[in-house]
Protein backbone atom coordinates (compact mmCIF):
# COMPACT_ATOMS: atom_id res chain seq x y z
CA UNK A 1 0.00 0.00 0.00
CA UNK A 2 1.40 3.95 -0.65
CA UNK A 3 2.39 5.83 2.22
CA UNK A 4 2.08 9.00 1.62
CA UNK A 5 5.09 11.11 3.74
CA UNK A 6 3.81 14.29 5.29
CA UNK A 7 3.64 17.49 3.25
CA UNK A 8 6.13 20.14 4.36
CA UNK A 9 3.61 22.86 3.89
CA UNK A 10 0.86 21.79 6.07
CA UNK A 11 2.74 21.06 9.68
CA UNK A 12 5.29 23.59 11.97
CA UNK A 13 8.49 23.25 10.82
CA UNK A 14 10.47 20.99 13.39
CA UNK A 15 7.92 18.32 12.74
CA UNK A 16 9.28 18.68 8.80
CA UNK A 17 12.67 18.70 9.54
CA UNK A 18 11.79 15.50 11.62
CA UNK A 19 9.57 14.32 8.96
CA UNK A 20 12.37 14.69 6.67
CA UNK A 21 15.03 13.32 8.49
CA UNK A 22 13.24 10.33 9.19
CA UNK A 23 14.37 6.94 7.97
CA UNK A 24 11.79 5.57 5.65
CA UNK A 25 11.22 1.74 6.16
CA UNK A 26 9.14 -0.77 5.29
CA UNK A 27 6.11 -0.67 6.75
CA UNK A 28 3.24 -3.42 6.90
CA UNK A 29 1.53 -3.87 3.50
CA UNK A 30 4.77 -4.55 2.48
CA UNK A 31 7.02 -7.17 2.85
CA UNK A 32 8.06 -9.02 6.04
CA UNK A 33 10.34 -6.85 8.06
CA UNK A 34 13.95 -7.61 9.63
CA UNK A 35 14.30 -6.61 13.39
CA UNK A 36 16.56 -3.09 13.20
CA UNK A 37 19.89 -4.31 14.44
CA UNK A 38 19.73 -2.46 17.65
CA UNK A 39 16.45 -1.84 18.76
CA UNK A 40 15.43 2.01 19.25
CA UNK A 41 15.20 3.52 22.44
CA UNK A 42 11.64 3.94 21.97
CA UNK A 43 8.88 3.90 19.71
CA UNK A 44 5.32 4.63 18.61
CA UNK A 45 2.66 4.16 16.54
CA UNK A 46 -0.80 5.53 16.62
CA UNK A 47 -4.08 5.45 14.30
CA UNK A 48 -7.00 7.47 13.58
CA UNK A 49 -9.05 4.71 12.50
CA UNK A 50 -9.67 2.24 9.60
CA UNK A 51 -12.51 2.69 6.85
CA UNK A 52 -12.37 4.34 3.39
CA UNK A 53 -11.42 7.72 3.07
CA UNK A 54 -13.04 9.05 -0.60
CA UNK A 55 -11.03 8.97 -3.82
CA UNK A 56 -11.67 12.65 -4.16
CA UNK A 57 -10.95 13.98 -0.58
CA UNK A 58 -10.19 17.42 -1.12
CA UNK A 59 -6.45 18.73 -0.32
CA UNK A 60 -7.51 20.74 2.39
CA UNK A 61 -9.02 17.74 4.70
CA UNK A 62 -6.14 14.98 3.44
CA UNK A 63 -3.64 18.19 5.00
CA UNK A 64 -6.23 18.58 8.27
CA UNK A 65 -6.09 14.40 8.98
CA UNK A 66 -2.14 14.61 8.38
CA UNK A 67 -1.67 17.78 10.81
CA UNK A 68 -3.61 16.35 13.23
CA UNK A 69 -1.83 13.05 12.89
CA UNK A 70 1.65 14.75 13.09
CA UNK A 71 0.49 16.70 16.06
CA UNK A 72 -0.22 13.61 18.27
CA UNK A 73 2.78 12.07 16.95
CA UNK A 74 4.98 14.97 18.12
CA UNK A 75 3.28 14.97 21.83
CA UNK A 76 4.27 11.34 22.28
CA UNK A 77 7.53 11.67 20.30
CA UNK A 78 8.13 14.83 22.92
CA UNK A 79 7.38 12.86 26.28
CA UNK A 80 9.21 9.57 25.12
CA UNK A 81 11.88 11.11 23.90
CA UNK A 82 12.30 12.74 27.35
CA UNK A 83 12.03 9.60 29.07
CA UNK A 84 8.36 9.95 29.93
CA UNK A 85 6.56 6.63 30.49
CA UNK A 86 4.88 4.20 27.00
CA UNK A 87 1.93 4.52 29.65
CA UNK A 88 2.15 8.51 30.02
CA UNK A 89 2.67 9.04 26.10
CA UNK A 90 -0.24 6.79 24.80
CA UNK A 91 -2.68 8.45 27.48
CA UNK A 92 -1.61 12.13 26.54
CA UNK A 93 -1.57 11.34 22.39
CA UNK A 94 -5.00 9.61 22.61
CA UNK A 95 -6.81 12.49 25.13
CA UNK A 96 -5.30 15.22 22.39
CA UNK A 97 -7.36 12.97 19.37
CA UNK A 98 -10.19 12.44 21.46
CA UNK A 99 -10.10 16.88 21.37
CA UNK A 100 -9.92 16.40 18.22
CA UNK A 101 -13.01 16.61 16.35
CA UNK A 102 -11.62 15.09 13.29
CA UNK A 103 -11.67 11.19 14.60
CA UNK A 104 -14.44 9.24 16.31
CA UNK A 105 -13.65 9.69 19.86
CA UNK A 106 -14.25 11.85 22.34
CA UNK A 107 -15.62 15.40 20.46
CA UNK A 108 -16.50 14.47 16.89
CA UNK A 109 -17.68 11.05 17.87
CA UNK A 110 -20.33 8.99 15.92
CA UNK A 111 -24.11 8.84 16.84
CA UNK A 112 -25.81 5.78 18.17
CA UNK A 113 -28.85 5.54 17.19
CA UNK A 114 -31.18 7.20 19.05
CA UNK A 115 -28.50 10.23 18.62
CA UNK A 116 -26.48 9.89 21.18
CA UNK A 117 -22.72 9.79 21.73
CA UNK A 118 -21.27 7.26 23.55
CA UNK A 119 -17.74 6.42 24.06
CA UNK A 120 -15.81 2.86 24.50
CA UNK A 121 -11.91 2.71 25.79
CA UNK A 122 -9.12 1.18 26.81
CA UNK A 123 -6.17 1.12 27.78
CA UNK A 124 -3.00 -1.23 29.27
CA UNK A 125 0.17 -1.28 31.02
CA UNK A 126 2.48 -3.48 29.49
CA UNK A 127 5.08 -3.75 32.89
CA UNK A 128 2.33 -5.73 34.77
CA UNK A 129 -0.57 -6.76 32.62
CA UNK A 130 -2.76 -3.99 34.60
CA UNK A 131 -5.91 -2.52 32.34
CA UNK A 132 -9.15 -0.76 32.45
CA UNK A 133 -11.97 0.36 30.04
CA UNK A 134 -14.79 1.79 30.24
CA UNK A 135 -17.71 1.05 27.72
CA UNK A 136 -21.09 3.41 27.03
CA UNK A 137 -19.82 6.50 28.83
CA UNK A 138 -21.38 9.62 28.11
CA UNK A 139 -20.34 13.78 28.60
CA UNK A 140 -16.78 12.40 29.85
CA UNK A 141 -14.39 14.79 27.59
CA UNK A 142 -11.18 12.29 27.87
CA UNK A 143 -12.76 8.46 28.37
CA UNK A 144 -9.10 7.21 28.04
CA UNK A 145 -8.32 8.97 31.17
CA UNK A 146 -11.43 7.29 32.76
CA UNK A 147 -10.11 4.03 31.65
CA UNK A 148 -6.73 4.83 33.40
CA UNK A 149 -8.19 5.73 36.54
CA UNK A 150 -10.25 2.41 36.60
CA UNK A 151 -6.97 0.70 36.35
CA UNK A 152 -5.16 2.57 38.89
CA UNK A 153 -7.93 3.44 41.35
CA UNK A 154 -10.28 0.31 41.35
CA UNK A 155 -9.73 -3.52 41.72
CA UNK A 156 -11.31 -3.65 38.38
CA UNK A 157 -11.07 -3.92 34.66
CA UNK A 158 -14.00 -2.79 33.09
CA UNK A 159 -16.64 -0.05 34.29
CA UNK A 160 -19.53 0.65 32.17
CA UNK A 161 -22.28 3.36 31.85
CA UNK A 162 -23.85 5.04 34.20
CA UNK A 163 -21.57 3.51 36.73
CA UNK A 164 -18.47 4.52 35.00
CA UNK A 165 -20.08 8.11 34.73
CA UNK A 166 -20.41 8.16 38.48
CA UNK A 167 -16.86 7.20 39.09
CA UNK A 168 -15.95 9.73 36.69
CA UNK A 169 -17.50 12.42 38.66
CA UNK A 170 -15.86 11.15 42.01
CA UNK A 171 -12.58 10.86 40.20
CA UNK A 172 -12.75 14.95 39.17
CA UNK A 173 -13.17 14.00 35.63
CA UNK A 174 -14.24 16.76 32.69
CA UNK A 175 -17.23 16.79 32.03
CA UNK A 176 -18.90 18.56 28.69
CA UNK A 177 -22.14 19.07 27.47
CA UNK A 178 -23.56 17.17 24.94
CA UNK A 179 -23.23 19.59 22.14
CA UNK A 180 -19.51 19.86 22.29
CA UNK A 181 -18.78 16.44 21.31
CA UNK A 182 -21.42 17.10 18.37
CA UNK A 183 -20.42 17.97 14.91
CA UNK A 184 -22.13 18.63 11.42
CA UNK A 185 -20.32 16.00 9.57
CA UNK A 186 -21.50 13.14 11.96
CA UNK A 187 -24.64 14.06 12.03
CA UNK A 188 -25.07 13.79 8.55
CA UNK A 189 -24.01 10.51 8.92
CA UNK A 190 -26.74 10.05 11.33
CA UNK A 191 -29.18 11.25 9.43
CA UNK A 192 -28.10 9.25 5.91
CA UNK A 193 -27.55 6.30 8.55
CA UNK A 194 -31.56 6.78 9.96
CA UNK A 195 -33.12 6.82 6.37
CA UNK A 196 -30.63 4.08 5.18
CA UNK A 197 -31.65 2.09 8.26
CA UNK A 198 -35.58 2.36 9.29
CA UNK A 199 -36.67 0.32 11.01
CA UNK A 200 -33.60 -2.40 12.16
CA UNK A 201 -33.42 -1.15 15.57
CA UNK A 202 -29.82 -0.63 15.30
CA UNK A 203 -28.40 -4.13 14.41
CA UNK A 204 -27.52 -3.40 10.87
CA UNK A 205 -25.43 -0.46 12.22
CA UNK A 206 -23.36 -3.09 14.23
CA UNK A 207 -23.21 -5.56 11.25
CA UNK A 208 -22.13 -3.11 8.74
CA UNK A 209 -18.34 -2.48 8.03
CA UNK A 210 -16.66 0.66 9.41
CA UNK A 211 -16.31 2.64 5.96
CA UNK A 212 -18.62 5.54 7.53
CA UNK A 213 -18.05 5.16 10.93
CA UNK A 214 -13.77 6.23 10.31
CA UNK A 215 -11.77 7.27 13.02
CA UNK A 216 -11.68 5.08 16.09
CA UNK A 217 -8.28 6.30 17.39
CA UNK A 218 -5.55 4.15 19.31
CA UNK A 219 -1.58 4.48 20.91
CA UNK A 220 1.16 2.07 21.40
CA UNK A 221 4.26 2.60 22.75
CA UNK A 222 7.55 1.55 23.96
CA UNK A 223 9.57 3.86 26.12
CA UNK A 224 13.37 4.11 27.27
CA UNK A 225 12.86 2.09 30.20
CA UNK A 226 11.67 -0.99 27.90
CA UNK A 227 7.76 -1.13 28.69
CA UNK A 228 5.24 -0.95 26.75
CA UNK A 229 1.56 0.45 26.92
CA UNK A 230 -1.33 0.53 24.26
CA UNK A 231 -5.13 2.57 24.34
CA UNK A 232 -7.61 2.98 22.36
CA UNK A 233 -10.47 5.05 22.17
CA UNK A 234 -14.22 5.43 20.05
CA UNK A 235 -17.11 6.73 19.87
CA UNK A 236 -18.12 3.28 18.19
CA UNK A 237 -20.24 2.84 14.76
CA UNK A 238 -22.65 5.30 13.63
CA UNK A 239 -26.08 3.84 14.76
CA UNK A 240 -25.05 1.57 17.15
CA UNK A 241 -27.35 0.11 18.95
CA UNK A 242 -28.54 1.68 22.53
CA UNK A 243 -26.06 -1.05 24.93
CA UNK A 244 -23.58 -2.33 22.13
CA UNK A 245 -20.29 -1.81 23.31
CA UNK A 246 -17.21 -2.77 20.51
CA UNK A 247 -13.35 -4.28 20.67
CA UNK A 248 -11.86 -1.20 21.59
CA UNK A 249 -12.57 -1.38 25.50
CA UNK A 250 -12.05 -4.84 25.76
CA UNK A 251 -8.46 -5.83 27.12
CA UNK A 252 -7.51 -8.28 24.49
CA UNK A 253 -10.00 -7.77 22.13
CA UNK A 254 -9.00 -3.78 20.88
CA UNK A 255 -5.93 -3.32 23.16
CA UNK A 256 -3.01 -5.47 24.56
CA UNK A 257 0.23 -4.88 25.88
CA UNK A 258 2.66 -7.29 26.89
CA UNK A 259 6.27 -5.99 28.09
CA UNK A 260 7.64 -9.44 26.84
CA UNK A 261 5.84 -9.15 23.59
CA UNK A 262 4.16 -6.42 21.79
CA UNK A 263 1.78 -3.47 22.22
CA UNK A 264 -1.72 -3.72 20.13
CA UNK A 265 -4.56 -1.49 19.50
CA UNK A 266 -7.14 -2.36 16.69
CA UNK A 267 -9.61 -0.08 14.59
CA UNK A 268 -12.39 -2.05 12.44
CA UNK A 269 -15.39 -3.67 13.14
CA UNK A 270 -15.96 -4.36 16.66
CA UNK A 271 -17.58 -7.57 17.05
CA UNK A 272 -14.73 -8.74 14.32
CA UNK A 273 -12.09 -8.01 16.48
CA UNK A 274 -13.91 -9.48 19.70
CA UNK A 275 -14.26 -12.89 18.79
CA UNK A 276 -11.16 -13.26 17.92
CA UNK A 277 -9.74 -11.30 20.77
CA UNK A 278 -7.22 -10.08 18.38
CA UNK A 279 -4.97 -7.71 19.95
CA UNK A 280 -4.24 -10.75 22.34
CA UNK A 281 -4.07 -13.59 19.81
CA UNK A 282 -1.25 -11.30 18.13
CA UNK A 283 0.45 -11.84 21.20
CA UNK A 284 -0.28 -15.42 21.42
CA UNK A 285 0.90 -16.16 18.07
CA UNK A 286 4.54 -14.46 19.24
CA UNK A 287 4.23 -16.25 22.40
CA UNK A 288 3.24 -19.89 21.86
CA UNK A 289 4.33 -19.86 17.68
CA UNK A 290 7.49 -17.94 18.00
CA UNK A 291 6.39 -15.28 15.56
CA UNK A 292 7.57 -12.11 14.79
CA UNK A 293 5.18 -9.26 15.05
CA UNK A 294 5.35 -9.06 11.80
CA UNK A 295 3.94 -11.92 10.74
CA UNK A 296 1.46 -12.11 13.66
CA UNK A 297 -0.28 -9.26 12.93
CA UNK A 298 -0.46 -10.22 9.34
CA UNK A 299 -1.36 -13.72 10.08
CA UNK A 300 -4.50 -11.94 12.22
CA UNK A 301 -5.75 -9.33 9.47
CA UNK A 302 -4.97 -11.27 6.87
CA UNK A 303 -6.03 -15.04 7.69
CA UNK A 304 -8.26 -14.99 10.80
CA UNK A 305 -10.34 -11.71 10.19
CA UNK A 306 -11.76 -10.80 7.04
CA UNK A 307 -11.18 -8.45 4.29
CA UNK A 308 -12.18 -4.82 5.23
CA UNK A 309 -12.50 -5.57 8.76
CA UNK A 310 -9.87 -2.75 9.96
CA UNK A 311 -6.40 -1.95 11.19
CA UNK A 312 -4.29 -2.40 13.90
CA UNK A 313 -0.98 -0.56 15.15
CA UNK A 314 1.76 -2.80 16.95
CA UNK A 315 4.69 -2.18 18.59
CA UNK A 316 7.04 -5.09 19.99
CA UNK A 317 9.69 -5.13 23.03
CA UNK A 318 12.25 -4.39 20.29
CA UNK A 319 10.76 -1.17 19.09
CA UNK A 320 9.76 -3.07 15.57
CA UNK A 321 6.63 -0.85 14.33
CA UNK A 322 4.06 -2.85 12.22
CA UNK A 323 0.90 -0.86 10.91
CA UNK A 324 -1.43 -2.86 8.77
CA UNK A 325 -4.70 -2.87 8.04
CA UNK A 326 -7.33 -4.55 5.34
CA UNK A 327 -9.64 -1.73 5.00
CA UNK A 328 -8.79 0.98 1.94
CA UNK A 329 -7.42 3.30 4.38
CA UNK A 330 -6.18 3.97 8.01
CA UNK A 331 -5.15 6.89 9.74
CA UNK A 332 -1.55 6.21 10.76
CA UNK A 333 1.61 7.82 12.29
CA UNK A 334 5.09 6.08 13.51
CA UNK A 335 7.90 7.55 15.19
CA UNK A 336 10.87 6.13 16.90
CA UNK A 337 14.43 7.14 18.20
CA UNK A 338 15.84 6.87 15.00
CA UNK A 339 14.26 10.32 13.72
CA UNK A 340 11.70 7.78 11.96
CA UNK A 341 8.51 10.24 12.10
CA UNK A 342 5.60 9.32 9.08
CA UNK A 343 2.23 9.92 8.75
CA UNK A 344 -0.11 8.19 6.10
CA UNK A 345 -3.89 7.76 5.05
CA UNK A 346 -3.95 5.08 2.30
N1 LIG B 1 -15.61 3.00 13.46
C1 LIG B 1 -14.77 1.89 13.34
C2 LIG B 1 -13.34 2.18 13.59
O1 LIG B 1 -12.79 3.12 13.07
O2 LIG B 1 -12.77 1.47 14.35
N1 LIG C 1 -13.72 -0.64 16.59
C1 LIG C 1 -14.63 0.20 17.19
C2 LIG C 1 -15.95 -0.37 17.38
O1 LIG C 1 -16.32 -1.34 16.71
O2 LIG C 1 -16.65 0.11 18.20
Amino acid sequence: MNRHRLSPLAVPLAVVLLSLSGACRPQAGGGPEAPPAQAPAWALAIHGGAGSLPDDLPAARREAYERSLAEALTLGQVILDEGGSALDAVEKVVTLLEDDPLFNAGRGAVFTADGRITFDASIMDGRDLSAGGVGFVEGVRHPITLARRVMQKTPHVLFVGRGAEAFAREQGLEFMPAEWFWTERRREQWERWKREHAGTGGKAAALAPPAAGFGTVGAVALDRAGHLAAATSTGGLTGKAWGRVGDSPIVGAGTYADDRFAAISCTGTGERFMVRAAAHEVVARMRHAGESLERAVHAVLDEELSPGDGGMIAVSSRGEIVLHFTTPSMLRGAADATGRFEVALR
